[in-house]
């Protein structure tokens, strides 16, 4: 049987008021309707079309050619969508599921049970039901005899109706030759004016056929229309991604201030420590330690490396490496093995090599540093000259004095020094001294003069 999804994302989401369509709001690291085509595909569905409408080319940019799209011109309700989506399926049989891109909780495993139960008792449809202590906004499942006979909204709820807490998550299978039959006859005559495709059910009972309900948790349900409800279910993701990460044997102190990205590996025996915060497709090896009070996007960690109280961004760092507190490692830093980058250090598209220390006070910028190398406190690469970026070269070994001012584009070479205080401008040879400051001139007894001047 062929098997396809309709994913209804083609509304304004009017309550999130936000400049981004809703279902593209971000939650635990992916887009929502992402995380709805993540359960899809998970369940086995391989054709999944997805109805847009609101903000169409933002969702074809993000979604690319991973679906099928169906337009839906103008918003005439979630039974008129589900319409536009049939448009997109030629196949004259098979079971189609119906979800919501703004509900991004449910899992490929439920999604996967309620198809074959579905499929199994012959149902012309399966609602996918929560019961929920506050039903309010939601559709409500009116049974008789213990049987669902109609789905009911909100708005057109009366008081007994209002009072029934098992609720309509908006997901749906259907018989696609079924739902074909029972659309034809949907209309509009509603509190709202739209062709809702909870109308489906009743006309589907009418006919004879069999509907079920397959009731899950309200973990897998809650959806989205405001930005609550968005750090709601970003709360139940971000939970269950941070406790994938605890059983694949990730240490983390304290899960509530952890989060864990969608796209982000992470290696055994690592440790997390509170407040920190692990995004895009950040990759770490085993036996790290990764905060406090970390955050690292697209970066990539060797093993047993230490990273605390601080920044990095599309950052490489090797083994036994130890950065922070407060180091901020802009794009393009590639650190190497046994380093350690201190306090107060920014490293911005620079290579650095093994053994190399940069302990505190320090910017590098644009370089290509050897190995073993010393940074002074204080070091400042002038990678920038106002117009342009030059690069900075310095070969294995060499030791930069405490406040030296490498001018850029300047070298460095093998094994030299550069005083403290220096300013460099010019290549400095192999195992050579670079002086590059006013020499000293002591004035004799000038503080006793001075204090004469002003008692005078
Ligand atoms: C819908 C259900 C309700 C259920 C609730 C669960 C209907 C009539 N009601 O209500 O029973 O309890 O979901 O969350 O179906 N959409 C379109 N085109 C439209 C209208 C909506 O694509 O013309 C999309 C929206 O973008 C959204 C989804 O359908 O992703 C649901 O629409 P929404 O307006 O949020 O429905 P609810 O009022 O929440
Ligand atoms: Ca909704």
């Amino acid at each position: 049987m062929e098997l396809y999804s309709l994913i209804l994302a083609a509304g304004e989401g009017k309550r999130m008021k936000s400049k981004i369509a809703k279902p593209l709001q971000p939650a635990a690291g992916k887009a929502l309707v992402e995380w709805v085509l993540d359960a899809a595909e998970g369940a086995g569905i391989k054709r999944n079309v997805v109805i847009i409408g609101h903000k169409a080319e933002d969702m074809k940019d993000y979604l690319k050619d991973r679906v099928q799209y169906a337009y839906q011109y103008e918003q005439l309700g979630t039974g008129h969508a589900v319409m536009q989506g049939m448009t997109a399926i030629s196949e004259e049989e098979g079971t189609v599921v119906v979800l919501s891109g703004d509900s991004p909780l449910m899992t490929a495993e439920t999604l996967r049970t309620c198809i074959k139960v579905h499929e199994e008792e012959g149902c012309a449809a399966t609602v996918i039901t929560t019961v929920v202590d506050d039903p309010f906004g939601y559709g409500r499942i009116v049974r008789k005899e213990g049987e669902i006979c109609r789905i009911v909204e909100q708005k057109d709820t009366n008081e007994e109706e209002k009072q029934i807490c098992e609720i309509n998550s908006g997901m749906y299978c259907f018989d696609l030759k079924k739902l074909h039959s029972a659309l034809k006859r949907l209309t509009n005559e509603n509190a709202q004016g739209e062709y809702y495709i909870t109308d489906v059910i009743e006309i589907l009972l009418g006919d004879g056929e069999k509907v079920g309900t397959y009731q899950t948790a309200l973990e897998e349900t809650l959806g989205v229309n405001d930005k609550v409800q968005l750090a709601a279910v970003d709360a139940i993701l971000n939970r269950r991604l941070v406790k994938q990460a605890m059983l694949e044997g990730v240490t983390v102190v304290d899960p509530a201030t952890t989060r864990i990205g969608a796209g982000v590996k992470i290696g055994c025996d690592t440790v997390i420590q509170p407040n920190t915060i692990l995004e895009g497709k950040t990759v770490i090896g085993e036996d790290c330690e990764i905060g406090p009070n970390t955050r690292l996007t697209n970066c990539v960690i060797g093993n047993n490396t230490e990273v605390a109280f601080s920044v990095g961004i599309e950052s490489k760092i090797g083994d036994r490496t130890h950065v922070g507190p407060f180091a901020y490692l802009r794009p393009n830093t590639v650190v190497g093995d046994e380093i350690k980058v201190g306090d107060f250090v920014e490293l911005k598209n620079a290579t650095i090599g093994n053994g190399t220390k940069i302990a505190h006070l320090t910017y590098v910028g644009d370089a290509q540093v050897g190995e073993r190398v010393n940074f002074g406190c204080g070091t400042v690469v002038v990678n920038y000259d106002g117009v342009h970026k030059h690069k900075t070269i310095i070969e294995d070994d060499c030791f930069i004095g405490c406040n030296s001012n490498l001018v850029s584009p300047v070298t460095i070479k093998k094994g030299a020094y550069t005083a403290a205080g220096s300013t460099i401008t010019d290549m400095v040879p192999e195992g050579a001294l670079a002086i590059a400051r006013s020499r000293q001139v002591n004035k004799e007894s000038w503080t006793g003069k001075k204090r004469k001047q002003k008692e005078d």
